[in-house]
């Protein structure tokens, strides 16, 4: 056989495991898909007429061919233990007061490697020399089982160590997971072709790492994080946590970038807090975070209880999920008029809060969900969305089960106005047929027209809409205006209304008038016409009058607007109630026409400015209305793109990224002298 084609061979099988390394771990891939699959094609004929060529380590071993009869006990030369509880930050501030004490070191700042707790299965790799020769599951701590063929079809997972001279033996330990949009895509699969779906991600993983067919485990697309070690031989260790994970991640193994060092209690608190916010944004699932003693020498003193070391602790957050019964579900009336079917449940504590309610879409979604009354149910609070059911356990239902529920069936007229229901062809949405003469759909509307992003009028809250419309004082946005109706002495009469709050109000309302043509428009209400379409639609006709003499085609000039919003839009302006209130609110001089700053001109065109912080007077949305008004950007990250950062009080990691960068920092002051001014830097 040629030298070439071994050379040949070997050039490939480099190519396509960093193009996996680029991919997998750095999340930067570099080769288009069409050319990795005719690389790894061209290695698959190589090896197939040259079998003395392939390798243990080759890409093409990645996917074993032969299914599994059962998996082979794997004893863990150390156990793998699990991890002691903190849920408080009491808990948390007795782990490290146990470390100071115990290391003899009480007056100390620990400091502690942090990172977050992912929410998959342990498992432990073995690289021998470099390779790796074997992988297992943590099974009950001290024997696990061999999946090793699974764990080759981990494309994140190094079959050689990038080392020039790696460790005679190193066993990683870490995390087998999917990914979100892995595990959404999967389940969108599997109901695609009317299958069962997985629960959660991390049900997912585990019932594909425990699949006897690899085969089956390579189209699921695993992922895996490292978070420590096992046995190392041959190798001078680092003397820190934070020292091996790097020195691993030198190896190309993945480790997560959301790991860091944190200084005593209070470094442990920030750091919590910290991931939190970043919690719902992650690619990945987690359940909290795990604080580590930095140094090993450490470590070792401290050494283990019963089955958990001394000197780590994972700090969970608050169960998302939690078992509850359905004890009715009952319809809200929405602001254009859909009823939204709500699950009331029994109270039950989930994410740190007591949950009643999940709210369950629309009948489709309580079609696919098969949701009940009377169902024991799974309920999910994740942030700060609404709870919503998961799932239910069919198999907890009496004998003879409820009847399934059907909305139009339960209510088949508006409970808010008795109008009767109706359900359009081709829309999941129920709907009550009474308009704005419903007096929900009339409280959600004024509600709407007030808040903070339309006509953001102050102190106009719920409460007060309930009661301005059940009293019949106002019935349309365009009554708020009407000193006939609202005034001091209307105000003052109601509910925790007295004359100074009543006068404030009045002024709010004043100061509502001549809101821009983009935020009276979004006020509106106009069905599919949210933020950023009512500010298109502004920008593009320039006064209410052009936008509502245009037909369609000239709807459609729009920027993302299609023939379902065109026809929303001409909807609502022919309907001669909508017409009336407009004009009402033309006579209060609600909206002054004009076109804000398009892109490219005003003061601040084409700068890029970060918030951060609490300001003085202006709130978060009028300084990003000032800014965008001035034909300025306003970004939520730092970089090198930002030109400036204003900071208020408290500014967070932003502030110190800007100064890190450079990036030049703005007081509230300073802001509003560049809008006044303009920006004099080139
Ligand atoms: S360290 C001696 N670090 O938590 C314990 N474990 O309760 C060593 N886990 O079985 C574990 N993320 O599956 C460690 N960053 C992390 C982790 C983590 C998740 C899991 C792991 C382990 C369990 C322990």
């Amino acid at each position: 056989m040629h030298a070439d084609v071994r050379e040949r061979a070997a050039a490939l099988r480099a190519r396509i495991e960093d193009a996996n390394y680029r991919y997998y771990v750095l999340d930067d891939p570099d080769l288009p898909d069409a050319e990795y699959d005719r690389l790894l094609r061209e290695l698959q004929d190589l090896e197939a007429a040259h079998p003395e060529l392939v390798t243990p380590d080759s890409p093409t071993q990645r996917v074993g061919v032969t299914p599994a009869g059962e998996f082979m006990p794997v004893e863990h030369a150390i156990p793998m233990l699990s991890l002691n509880n903190a849920f408080t930050e009491a808990e948390v501030a007795a782990f490290d007061r146990r470390v100071r004490e115990a290391l003899g070191r009480e007056q100390d700042t620990i400091e502690y490697a942090v990172e977050p707790k992912f929410d998959g299965l342990a498992v432990s790799l073995v690289y021998q020399d470099g390779l790796f020769v074997r992988g297992a599951t943590r099974g009950d701590g001290y024997t696990g089982e061999d999946v090793s063929a699974n764990l080759r079809t981990i494309r994140a997972i190094p079959m050689r160590l990038a080392a020039d001279r790696p460790p005679a033996l190193l066993e990683v330990r870490g995390e087998v997971l999917m990914l979100k949009r892995d595990f959404e895509r999967l389940n969108a699969e599997a109901l695609a072709r009317g299958d069962k779906t997985f629960v959660n991600p991390r049900n997912a993983a585990a019932g594909s790492l425990r699949q006897l067919d690899p085969r089956v485990t390579a189209q699921r697309r695993l992922s895996f994080y490292a978070y420590g070690i096992g046995r190392c031989e041959g190798a001078p260790m680092p003397d820190t946590h934070a020292g091996i994970m790097d020195w691993i991640e030198s190896m190309h193994l993945p480790v997560c970038a959301q790991r860091a060092t944190a200084l005593g209690v209070a470094g442990l608190l920030d750091y919590f807090a910290w991931l939190g916010a970043l919690r719902p944004g992650l690619p990945f699932d987690i359940d909290g975070a795990v604080y580590k003693v930095n140094r090993l020498a450490d470590q070792h003193a401290l050494g283990y209880v019963a089955r958990a070391p001394r000197f780590a602790i994972a700090h969970k957050y608050p169960a998302q999920e939690a078992l509850t019964v359905v004890e009715a579900i009952e319809a809200q009336v929405g602001r254009t008029g859909t009823l939204t079917p709500v699950a009331r449940l029994r109270p039950v504590f989930v994410g740190g809060v007591t949950v009643t309610n999940a709210t369950l879409h629309n009948q489709d979604e309580i079609d696919r969900k098969d949701v009940r009354v009377g169902d024991t149910v799974i309920v999910r609070r994740a942030g700060d969305v609404i709870p919503e059911v998961v799932r239910v356990l069919t198999e907890r239902r009496g004998d003879p089960p409820p009847p399934r529920f059907d909305l139009l069936r339960q209510y088949p007229t508006c409970p808010e106005c008795g109008a009767p229901v109706i359900r359009l062809e081709g829309e999941a949405a129920a709907r009550c047929s009474n308009g704005l003469a419903c007096p929900a759909q009339r409280k959600q509307a004024l509600w709407h027209f007030a808040s903070r992003r339309a006509m953001d009028i102050d102190g106009l809250g719920e409460k007060l809409i309930d009661q301005l419309i059940d009293r019949g004082l106002v019935a349309t946005p365009a009554d708020l205006y009407d000193p006939e109706r609202v005034n001091v002495a209307t105000l003052a009469g109601l509910d925790r209304m007295a004359e100074k709050s009543a006068e404030n109000l009045l002024t709010a309302i004043a100061a509502s008038r001549g809101r821009d043509l983009g935020r009276f428009l979004h006020a509106l209400g106009i069905r599919h016409v949210g933020e950023q379409t009512a500010k298109d639609l502004a920008r593009h006709f320039g006064s209410l009058d052009a936008l509502m003499a245009a037909d369609e085609t000239a709807l459609l000039q729009v920027p993302d607007v299609g023939p379902v919003v065109a026809g929303s839009i001409r909807a609502f302006f022919a309907e001669p109630h909508n017409r009336a209130v407009i004009e009402a609110l033309r006579r209060a001089g609600a909206w002054r026409d004009g076109t804000p700053a398009a892109p490219g001109t005003g003061v601040l065109a084409g700068r890029t400015l970060v918030l951060t912080g609490t300001l003085p007077t202006l709130t978060r949305d009028q300084a990003k209305a000032r800014i965008e008004a001035a034909g300025g950007k306003v970004a939520g990250s730092v970089s090198g793109k930002t030109d400036y950062v204003v900071a208020g009080a408290e500014a967070g990691s932003k502030l110190d990224k800007a100064i890190a960068l450079g990036v030049t920092v703005l007081d509230e002051a300073a802001l509003l002298n560049l809008l006044e001014q303009g920006d004099p830097s080139p």
